[in-house]
């Protein structure tokens, strides 16, 4: 289908936004949980410092690129994973990175969302789109499997649970109505209700993005929320670089992702979460599109 871009631009500037969407301040703690609770996402602004949303725009940037250079294919692609393109899964190897797990900032919120300091690490990547990506369909980032969650009984399905997995998504640049905000769908946390495709969401679903918010702010997310991209019309790659936490009663095993000596430079509680990723041997990075050279467990 033909997208008439300088229609969907009006259409967006006139449309694009969730209407009542709250933005919080690091301090606003319990507010910031039971809006999470709620909704199935919360955004936070002033997590990162404006030296900090500097640092780590450009290392996604620079990540970015290097990802790009491997696509075998990169003709009429948009939209791409970090970690799905790294060999470990995760760029815990790279200090802006590391930096996102790590955030004063956001550590007493996760901690009141999971209601413990003893949370883990899953892993830190994120995405980017580059002008030209149109919607991505509504989908959730963590769903029932053996090695994760998955009731032999088929009774009970990870929607069922309390939170198990929060992503905070951090905005590397502004998210504005046309340069690709995340959509998220409030409350569909623990639906079991199919998720619609694109030919069937209804008009509101597209337009419920999480936008105007500025850069610096996080996107603290249930990863069994709703949730998809939307275009990008802006001359500008959009990233959102995330860190992802682990409830302390869920356990997947991870890869070791994170030097030992970027390790040994965390505060003490960044050590405790970080335990699981953390390499005591020499570590392959890089980017990578062959499924083959993508490191799994033994
Ligand atoms: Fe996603």
């Amino acid at each position: 289908m033909t997208v008439n871009v300088a229609t969907l631009r009006r259409d967006l500037e006139a449309n694009n936004g969730m209407p009542g969407l709250e933005i919080l301040r690091p301090e606003e703690v319990d507010a910031a949980v039971r809006i999470f609770y709620r909704d199935g996402f919360v955004v936070v602004r002033d997590v990162l410092t404006a030296d900090q949303v500097k640092f780590l725009r450009r290392g996604c940037e620079r990540e970015a690129e290097a990802v790009v250079a491997e696509d075998p294919n990169p003709e009429g692609r948009y939209r791409y994973s970090y970690g799905g393109a790294s060999i470990t899964n995760s760029l815990l190897h790279r200090e802006e990175w590391v930096m996102l797990v790590d955030l004063p900032t956001l550590a007493p919120i996760v901690t009141a969302i999971f209601g413990s300091p003893d949370y883990h690490v899953r892993r830190a990547a994120g995405d980017f789109c580059l002008p030209g990506a149109m919607y991505q369909r509504l989908h959730t980032d963590i769903v029932d499997r053996v090695g994760g969650f998955s009731d032999p009984r088929g009774i009970l399905s990870i929607r069922d649970l309390p939170c198990p997995a929060v992503c905070c998504n951090f905005l590397a640049q502004d998210f504005t109505k046309t340069n690709g905000p995340t959509r998220q769908i409030p409350g569909t946390q623990n639906s079991r209700e199919k998720i619609p495709e694109l030919d069937e969401e209804p008009l509101w679903m597209k337009y419920s993005t999480v936008c105007p918010a500025p850069a610096g702010s996080a996107l603290i997310r249930d990863l069994r929320a709703w949730h998809g991209g939307t275009p990008n019309l802006s001359n500008e790659m959009r990233a959102i670089p995330n860190a992802i936490f682990l409830a302390p009663w869920f356990h997947e095993r991870q890869l070791p992702a994170m030097p030992r000596e970027m390790f040994d430079l965390l505060s003490e509680h960044g050590r405790r979460i970080c335990d699981s990723v953390v390499a005591d041997g020499p570590l392959e990075t890089g980017y990578t599109f062959d499924p083959a050279r993508i490191r799994k467990f033994a």
